[in-house]
């Protein structure tokens, strides 16, 4: 599935003019990966499940459409995936979060699992994965294994950046996943880093 990019919306634009920016600190870092965080999940949200029905507004009654809430998940990758979690709950209060450990090898590249706290069964509820880097792929792909073992109905990726590498291969080990990016940048370096991207986004994040 091809992937959605908004980076050609006068806001993305703008945020991302910042979180680029070496200058840019932490705390501002954090405040705009949060904004692009909630674009990003905002368009992602059309695989959302919801139901359509009829309320009454103090003048009269009409038709809405709401998203079940309850029959989503979000799932960020750790570290850097917790810039992605306030924005996720601010749109969705009322859905839960689960949490996946993973830890890039340097030498390898390769995602290195450490943590999850996930069910055993999502019951057919529809999966958020979170993370604003994807680079190799790896990472995205390894969360998504652990979720599609677990009965998910469907599962959405949303990425701040994503590198051409990453989504091809993201996309051949799952053709059926939205992909939903900020940003599609040019290429990876060969130490694993996305050109021209932003660095190290879980350090970036977290000041560290
Ligand atoms: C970063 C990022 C992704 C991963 C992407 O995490 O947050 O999870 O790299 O790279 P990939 O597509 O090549 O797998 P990292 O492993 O550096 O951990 P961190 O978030 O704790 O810094
Ligand atoms: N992880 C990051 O944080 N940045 C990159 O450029 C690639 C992977």
């Amino acid at each position: 599935m091809k992937p959605v990019i908004l980076q050609d919306k006068a806001t993305v634009a703008h945020l991302f003019s910042i979180i680029r920016e070496r200058e840019t600190a932490y705390p501002e870092f954090s405040a705009r990966i949060a904004a692009l965080g909630t674009m990003v999940i905002a368009e992602a949200l059309e695989h959302a499940p919801f139901k359509e029905f009829t309320i009454h507004t103090p003048l009269e009654p009409t038709g809405v459409r709401r998203i079940i809430e309850s029959d989503i998940v979000g799932i960020p990758i750790l570290r850097a995936g917790l810039g992605m979690v306030k924005p996720f709950q601010r749109l969705l209060p009322n859905a839960s979060v689960y949490h996946i450990g993973l830890r890039r090898d340097e030498e390898t590249l390769e995602p290195d699992y450490y943590y999850d706290s996930l069910p055993d069964d999502f019951q057919g509820r529809t999966i958020f994965l979170l993370d604003p880097m994807l680079a190799t792929g790896g990472s995205a792909v390894a969360a998504a294994r652990l979720v599609a073992k677990r009965n998910p109905a469907k599962m959405v990726f949303c990425g701040i950046i994503g590198a051409p590498e990453g989504v091809r291969r993201l996309e051949s080990a799952f053709p059926d996943m939205p992909v939903y990016l900020g940003a599609l940048d040019d290429h990876l370096d060969n130490t694993g880093y996305i050109r021209p991207g932003l660095g190290d986004a879980g350090d970036r994040m977290f000041g560290t």
